[in-house]
């Protein structure tokens, strides 16, 4: 991950690039929600949204562009995308393979889940397959833990995991 104090600070950092007119729409359409002074709230959203139509995830010039957007510094844009685990500042693979790791999941077999993945995709923790499809990784509680062992794939949780689940939804992807 980019590391926050390599971020720049600076709040007149340089405003390249453009957030598409479709991140644009997506991001008024969250603003809507809340008062007119407060477009900080829409940042967390908007992160999301351009990380989306970013492939997965941002950019330095991209968190300027969101802070310019929403009328913040580069900084409290920032903080955000630093703090939250569901952003990525460096490139990642086409889908993301989220696995908890936490509690609940590690009584349950989360280990014998991550081994099983890392099998079959030939990777370790924290890689990307060499064809760009997969990043798998652990991560803390994902809320789900009553149907622990849980993964999240992209935007999908999958619970109750089993290695079989697991070569169902790897085949089906694949
Ligand atoms: S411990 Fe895995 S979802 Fe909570």
């Amino acid at each position: 991950l980019l590391e926050a104090n390599k971020l720049s600070d600076d709040s007149a950092a340089p405003q390249t690039g453009g957030l598409s007119d479709a991140s644009k729409a997506q991001i008024d359409a969250w603003l809507q929600k809340y008062p007119a002074d407060q477009r900080r709230s829409a940042v967390i959203a908007a992160l999301h949204i351009v990380q989306k139509e970013n492939g997965g995830s941002l950019t330095e010039d991209l968190m300027n562009q969101v802070g310019a957007y929403l009328g913040l510094p580069p900084i409290a844009v920032y903080e955000v995308a630093t703090f939250y685990g569901m952003y990525d500042l460096n490139p990642v693979g086409r889908h993301k393979v989220n696995v908890c790791g936490n509690i609940s999941c590690h009584l349950r077999g989360a280990r014998q889940m991550i081994a099983h993945l890392e099998d079959r995709l030939g990777i370790k923790l924290g890689e990307t397959t060499a064809d760009g499809k997969f990043t798998l990784r652990e991560v803390e509680c994902l809320a789900a833990c009553r149907n622990a062992p849980v993964m999240q794939l992209d935007e999908d949780y999958v619970e109750n995991l089993t290695p079989e689940r697991i070569n169902e939804i790897l085949d089906e992807i694949k």
